[in-house]
């Protein structure tokens, strides 16, 4: 298993940068997960990383080599695409078997390999069986196991799950992450949604026009994001965000300028920047209701409350908006009439939607 770097790393398809000066490196035996909105250069960062795509500049590392201009075979990396490339004609034991013959592996150590694949996907009855005949789900688990058999030095993953049933998904997520850590197979993982990063990532890198907006662990994400953008994209339900205005006295949130109060260092923070517009964010799980005490509060307006599984949610109108928080479960029935902002956890941003760091 290699470390993988990258080091300004550039592709450009005529006019367009699909990546745009990349650097990072991904630790041995690292599960990341590469997020971001379509054409954001997910696919095109994978395909650099396997040899399929050559870059404009930059060089690729495994290790100590430099692999930027092997060829793919070269490189000793698998890769698992959304649709399933299985040869349908073979069995699935020879789809998983065809690479090692393909090397002149013996017959032996093919079967022990086709055993212990057997084991760690529960492949079981589907071995004896074609592609064609199995659902999307056992086909991808086929397609997995074809990529894993090789021991490649890095596994490469595009959207691997998108075309599997949601209910499916979810425990196929589960047994990605497990196989991934009892390899300790350095992974790279494309998707554009934001959940299947965060419940399998180590790291999230998060991506926009070509670019790395921020990379970290799923919890860093959440919580420290760099901007609007990362904020907006990490989190479901989303991020509350309002216009606001910023002066001597305070702060005044929407159109309506519903005034709030905030900690004194976080105004003091926003007088030392001298903004006097930008837009706050707050996350849902960060907005609940208002005790006698709490200041950093916003009245409820049009509430409506609703459940999700055990969670209960109340949307209602703030200066135009809808916002969304949360209702503790025992709540009862009479909804609140204001929310409490968790003042640690509000986001200020620039008009631009670069974030300020109030602490
Ligand atoms: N072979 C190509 N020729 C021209 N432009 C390309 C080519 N491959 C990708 N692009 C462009 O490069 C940009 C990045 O594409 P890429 O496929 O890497 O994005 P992505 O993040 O994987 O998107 P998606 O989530 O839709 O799969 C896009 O603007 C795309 O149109
Ligand atoms: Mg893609």
């Amino acid at each position: 298993m290699a470390r993988v770097a990258l080091d300004h790393l550039s592709v450009r398809f005529g006019q367009v940068a699909a990546v745009d000066d990349i650097s990072i490196a991904f630790e041995q035996g690292e599960f990341i997960v590469l997020l971001g909105p379509s054409g954001c250069g997910k696919t095109t960062t994978l395909r650099c990383i396997a040899g399929l795509e050559q870059p404009t500049s930059g060089k690729i590392f495994f290790d100590q080599d430099e692999v930027s201009h092997l060829p793919p075979r070269a490189r000793q990396v698998a890769m698992v695409f959304q649709f399933v490339s299985l040869y349908p004609h073979l069995r699935v034991r020879d789809n998983i078997a065809f690479p090692l013959r393909a090397r002149g592996e013996g017959r032996a150590e093919i079967e022990r390999k086709i055993a212990w694949m057997s084991k760690i996907f529960d492949l079981g009855d589907i071995l004896h069986r074609r592609p064609g005949t199995l659902p999307p789900g056992a086909r991808q688990k086929a397609a997995l196991a074809r990529a894993v058999v090789r021991e490649p030095r890095v596994l490469l993953l595009d959207e691997p799950l998108s075309a599997i049933d949601e209910q499916f998904r979810e425990e196929m997520r589960w047994e990605l992450r497990h196989l991934q850590k009892e390899l300790g197979m350095t992974t790279v993982h494309v998707t554009h949604d934001q959940r299947e990063a965060m419940s399998l990532a180590d790291r999230v890198v998060l991506m926009r026009a070509g670019r790395i907006v921020q990379a970290g662990t799923p919890r860093e994400l959440f919580d420290d994001p760099v901007d609007e953008f990362a904020a907006h994209f990490i989190g479901s339900p989303s991020v509350n965000l309002i216009d606001a205005s910023f002066s001597e006295d305070g702060v005044a949130l929407g159109e309506a300028g519903v005034p709030i109060r905030l900690p004194e260092r976080h105004l003091e923070a926003l007088r030392r920047s001298g903004l006097r517009r930008g837009r706050i964010g707050i996350r849902p799980h960060s907005l609940r209701p208002a005790g006698r005490d709490d200041h950093a509060a916003v009245p409820v307006e049009r509430p409506i409350a609703y459940a999700v599984g055990r969670e209960r949610f109340l949307d209602f109108e703030l200066s135009g908006q809808t916002w969304r928080g949360v209702l503790p479960a025992d709540a009862g029935d009479s909804l609140p009439e204001r929310m409490q902002l968790d003042p640690a956890r509000i986001f200020y941003f620039t008009p631009e939607g670069v974030r300020l760091p109030v602490a």
